[in-house]
């Protein structure tokens, strides 16, 4: 809603020049401060998802941070997506691209069923690299990628482009 919205522009942090020179980094750890703020962001994603998926997999880290509450505000199993190396057997693994080498994500294997449809929830858009890889496991596991959902979707990097693929619905509370 336009009130939501408000109040995130407000809370969020712009901070030049992080992680490197010519970077605004979006700190969304404000929103921490306010637990009454985040339960509204956890309503209005939940919203967009109530009666549409059967399970959430949410991108660490900061993709957990809202993830697994979504996943209980609908009821709905939670499922970790990992960066490498953080998970015990069984496991499937997908490779991505990063600007400079690759990176990989890793999902428990078997904690999705097949025919589920999922909500992959992560608190960034950017290049849509670590979301497609997440949808890729999604996949892997003959489930169902049907949506996605981001705090924050920058413009002008191309991360819906790489989501189409998916014929999934997209929502970002806010874009910048
Ligand atoms: C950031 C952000 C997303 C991802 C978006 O995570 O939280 O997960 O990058 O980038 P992309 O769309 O270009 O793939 P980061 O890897 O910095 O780690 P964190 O969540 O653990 O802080
Ligand atoms: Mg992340």
């Amino acid at each position: 809603s336009e009130s939501l919205i408000q109040k995130l522009n407000e809370t969020i942090e712009n901070i030049p020049d992080f992680p490197i020179p010519g970077i605004l980094f979006r700190d969304i750890t404000p929103i921490f401060l306010n637990s009454k703020l985040y339960e509204e962001v956890i309503e209005d994603l939940a919203h967009f998802s109530r009666g549409k998926v059967d399970a959430v997999c949410g991108i660490e880290s900061r993709g957990f941070l809202f993830g697994i509450a979504i996943a209980v505000a609908l009821d709905v199993p939670f499922v970790l997506i990992r960066k490498k190396g953080k998970l015990p057997p069984p496991f499937i693994s997908e490779k991505y691209e990063l600007e400079y080498g690759t990176s990989e994500v890793e999902m428990r294997e078997g904690h999705l069923k097949p025919g589920q449809r999922v909500l992959i929830h992560d608190d960034l858009l950017a290049t849509g690299g670590t979301t497609e890889a997440a949808a890729r496991l999604v996949e892997k596991q003959g489930a169902k990628a049907t949506q996605f959902s981001f705090l924050i979707g920058l413009n002008g990097l191309k991360g819906e482009q790489k989501l189409e693929q998916f014929n999934a619905e997209i929502y970002k509370i806010l874009t910048f």
